[in-house]
């Protein structure tokens, strides 16, 4: 009989949250969403595109393995830009996945049974997820430095002297914006010299691209995969469009293989459609249909394009609303580098001891790392979080 397994560490935040009885309860745990009302809205894009499927729709048969052409190439065109050289030689591959995590999952197996002694390097931190799914595919994996824990800053030097030490032909796993759980995120001169060190010890980029849009912006925000993805070079792009959709639950993401050739390309494809077909065979096809509508269509593409830019500066604006409330209520510590932080989550230096009494005295739920999902905060219950916090630290 197999004994119980421990419960997610971000998830389960999720199920307390719903079970406690308080009114005043704050969830600011799972990356998830939610406007000045709390709630996770549908987006009006969505909702239009929904009903325009629902008319038109005229089959519940299976999709491709890699999901429809139209698809891929709309997932494509939006990482790298309509007229990137990677899209006119035709050296990139997409399937649709079921979230970023499918994706993740597929380009583990991929790497799994074509380089299978490499090692998969995450950043330290990390998505708590990461290392799991690497063990799943039964990779094992190791870390270079990502964060210094005492300016709240990115700890360049040491991870470019870390990535430099990663062996040749091992992959390296990259946040490419909003890094999780840190909020930090390398600048482009920082990508140009990371891409430099990539490439010169021939190191396989995987990109975790979950956050399109949620940082500077949906074309800044490519950045880091523009930088890996030089003319010849290879890379794994795992992307979601849960958050810039608000399409969590559909589960709608892709894995898209840049190779240094078409003909490379295609070999990488097939190989990868077989790692498909044994995880779940072939894709869900609502949520992709439903961000290939919005994509392909003017009006709503400029609808979306608002939307995520409303998402995007709430978020920012609760970041300045927490540092200055902090500040008001007479709180000390300097919070600023909260507002140089990008993306739903703050790493705010909370101790797990301060977490769990904001959550047992407070109903106020955050990840046990001290990672904030800044997107939680309201202009309601900022005051209240506030002086949970004061009280706390
Ligand atoms: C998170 O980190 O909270 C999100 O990526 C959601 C998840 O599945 O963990």
């Amino acid at each position: 009989m197999a004994s119980m397994a421990a419960a997610d560490a971000i998830l389960r935040l999720t199920e307390a949250f719903k079970k406690d009885a308080n009114p005043e309860k704050i969830n600011l745990g799972v990356g998830v969403y939610q406007d000045a009302d709390g709630k996770t809205p549908i987006l009006k894009c969505v909702r239009e595109a929904q009903q325009r499927l629902l008319t038109a729709e005229s089959t519940k048969s299976y999709l491709p393995i890699p999901g429809t052409p139209e698809y891929g190439k709309l997932a494509r065109e939006l990482m790298f830009g309509a007229d990137h050289e990677i899209l006119a030689s035709n050296r990139a591959v997409t399937v649709q996945a079921p979230g970023g995590t499918g994706a993740l999952r597929v380009a583990c197996d991929f790497v799994k049974q074509h380089y299978p002694n490499s090692r998969v390097w995450m950043s330290k931190p990390t998505w708590a997820n990461h290392p799991q799914i690497i063990a799943a595919a039964g990779l094992d994996s190791d870390a270079y430095p990502y964060f210094d824990a005492a300016n709240n800053a990115l700890a360049f030097d040491a991870m470019i002297q870390g990535l430099g030490e990663i062996p040749t032909g091992d992959v390296v796993l990259l946040h490419a914006c909003c890094h999780n759980p840190s909020g930090i995120d390398p600048s482009p001169e920082q990508w140009a010299q990371i891409a430099d060190v990539v490439a010169e010890r021939k190191l396989l980029p995987l990109l975790d691209f979950a956050y399109q849009g949620f940082g500077d912006g949906l074309r800044e925000d490519p950045q880091g995969v523009l930088a890996m993805c030089r003319p010849g070079a290879e890379a794994l792009i795992c992307s979601s469009f849960s958050k810039n959709f608000g399409l969590y639950r559909e589960r709608v993401g892709a894995l898209t293989v840049v190779a240094a050739s078409d003909e490379v390309a295609q070999k990488a494809l097939s190989q990868v459609k077989r790692c498909v077909r044994t995880n779940y065979s072939n894709p869900p096809a609502h949520g992709g249909q439903i961000v290939a509508t919005v994509l392909a269509d003017a009006d709503l593409r400029a609808l979306w394009l608002d939307e995520l830019a409303e998402m995007r500066g709430r978020i920012r604006q609760m970041r300045q609303m927490l540092v200055d409330t902090l500040k008001a209520k007479g709180v000390t510590r300097d919070f600023s580098f909260i507002t140089r932080q990008r993306g739903m989550f703050s790493f705010s230096g909370l101790t797990p001891e301060q977490v769990d009494r904001l959550r047992e005295e407070y109903s106020i739920y955050i990840v046990r790392s001290g990672r904030i999902n800044v997107a939680g905060i309201t202009p309601a219950n900022c005051d209240r979080l506030c002086d949970a916090i004061a009280a706390v630290l």
